[in-house]
């Protein structure tokens, strides 16, 4: 039997603190002033206990690119941010287009065990946009994967995708759009506008996105299937998000903190940590996705979670690979970008980190209300904590955080998985733990 007492702690910040006593991975009691007995004892006095996150779009670089991200570092980074779940995108080498490779992720996330690592199936064999993948032999699987996704390209022919949609939808699994038309992106490196054309950057439309968007509203409508739109980068896409939610579509979508927080203004250096795939738009696509996210038009946030290796990012712009580490800063970006403005509360943040993805993705022991007899997925929060992101402080292999030596408030202090401590106070494991 593990049992361990979380004391003065506030549930979403709300009301008097409680005390909360987990036995077993479950929360058995809730209650002020519960005896500790000899139990482990986590202070909560001060902080915030939520549902922990789920992330559903995390890259983990295994198996392929070990050199940028392992399973276990990612896990460790996912763990420190606060997470309890995360979706392993498909664009590994080899990709994750069949069980051997999607059994493998999931069997080393468990290995590992510091967070659930759900793997993505890809929707296309090898992300080559011509033939689906055999998403039933890997929905089949130990990993049961539930989610599928080219992620990096763009399923783009819209006959596939509607194969793909119609195929999903038999067997209860979703399909999530990275939307770019490749065609209108060939050669871009970023956000069309004045700021790319000052630069001398190629520049990448809002339209390459948007147009697949309102494609794939129709093809999900038509094929009575959901679909689940990637990051979501522009206001045009929270106009088409609107309507097609207005219609009764099965449509969600997430948002990246750093398309909530950052804008093209930050290309001026060439500096290219800040090269994304969608790039950073413009100021006021940043506004529309901050106020989507909070009316709801947008389900939850996602990391895009991508590292890099040195040699890809720190190169020349139009060279570079694009994608920024996110794990260990998201809760961190929503509080600066939603929860200070006072677009969401702490419900909410429990909303769009933990519950809306668990119900998108299926997920049934994650997301869940803080209860008696839910199973104790939690992450404590200190919201008056701040400090200052430093990538070699990071968990990461890699160190492309566009974040660095930015000061953030609020910090995940501990993390439990099934009522295992994998995070506390900065340090992966139980309290005092090594993080190697
Ligand atoms: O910036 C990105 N990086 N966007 C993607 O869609 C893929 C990702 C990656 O794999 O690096
Ligand atoms: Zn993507």
């Amino acid at each position: 039997m593990t049992e361990l007492l979380i004391k003065n702690v506030r549930p979403y910040g709300e009301g008097e603190p409680v005390d909360v006593r987990v036995r077993d991975g479950v929360i058995v009691e809730i209650a002020a002033d519960l005896a500790a007995g000899d139990v482990e004892v986590i202070d909560g006095a001060g902080q915030i206990l939520l549902p922990g996150f789920v992330d559903l779009h995390t890259h983990l670089r295994e198996p392929g690119r070990e050199d940028t991200e392992t399973i276990e570092t990612g896990s460790a980074a996912a763990a420190l941010g606060g997470y309890t779940a995360v979706f392993a995108m498909a664009n590994t080498y080899p990709v994750a287009d069949n069980p051997v490779v999607t059994d493998y992720v999931w069997r080393r996330g468990r290995e590992v065990g510091l967070v659930d690592v759900h793997p993505v199936g890809a929707v296309t064999v090898g992300l080559n946009g011509k033939q689906l993948a055999e998403m039933g032999t890997m929905n089949a699987g130990v990993a049961g994967v539930r989610m599928f996704s080219d992620d990096g390209h763009c399923v783009d022919d819209p006959l596939i995708m509607r194969r793909a949609l119609e195929y999903a939808n038999s067997l209860g699994v979703l399909i999530a759009q990275h939307a770019e038309e490749p065609r209108l992106t060939k050669g871009a490196v970023a956000h069309e506008g004045p700021n790319a054309a000052r630069l001398g950057l190629a520049g990448w439309p809002r339209a390459a996105e948007e147009s697949i968007v309102a494609r794939d509203a129709l093809l999900a409508r038509d094929a009575g299937a959901r679909v689940h739109i990637c990051h979501a980068s522009t206001a045009g896409t929270v106009e088409l998000l609107k309507w097609a939610k207005a219609q009764g579509i099965s449509i969600t979508a997430e948002v990246t903190p750093h398309h909530l927080l950052l804008d093209d203004s930050r290309l001026e250096t060439y500096d290219a940590v800040n090269k994304v795939n969608p790039p950073l738009r413009e100021s006021g696509d940043a506004a529309a996705l901050r106020q989507a996210l909070a009316d709801g038009v947008i389900d939850c946030v996602a990391t895009d979670h991508a590292p890099h290796a040195e040699q890809d990012k720190c190169c020349e712009f139009a060279a570079a690979r694009p994608g920024m580490l996110g794990l260990e800063t998201a809760l961190s970006i929503i509080v600066d970008t939603m929860v200070t403005p006072g677009l969401l509360d702490w419900r909410g943040v429990a909303a769009v980190m933990s519950e809306n993805p668990a119900r998108i993705t299926g997920l049934d022991d994650q997301g869940r209300p803080i209860a008696v007899g839910e199973p104790a997925n939690l992450v404590l929060v200190d919201p008056d904590a701040s400090w200052t992101v430093r990538a070699k402080e990071l968990a990461s292999i890699s160190a492309n955080t566009p974040f660095e030596a930015m000061t953030l408030p609020a910090r995940v202090t501990t993390t439990l998985l099934r009522g295992r401590v994998t995070a506390r106070d900065g340090k992966v494991g139980t309290a005092g733990a090594d993080r190697s």
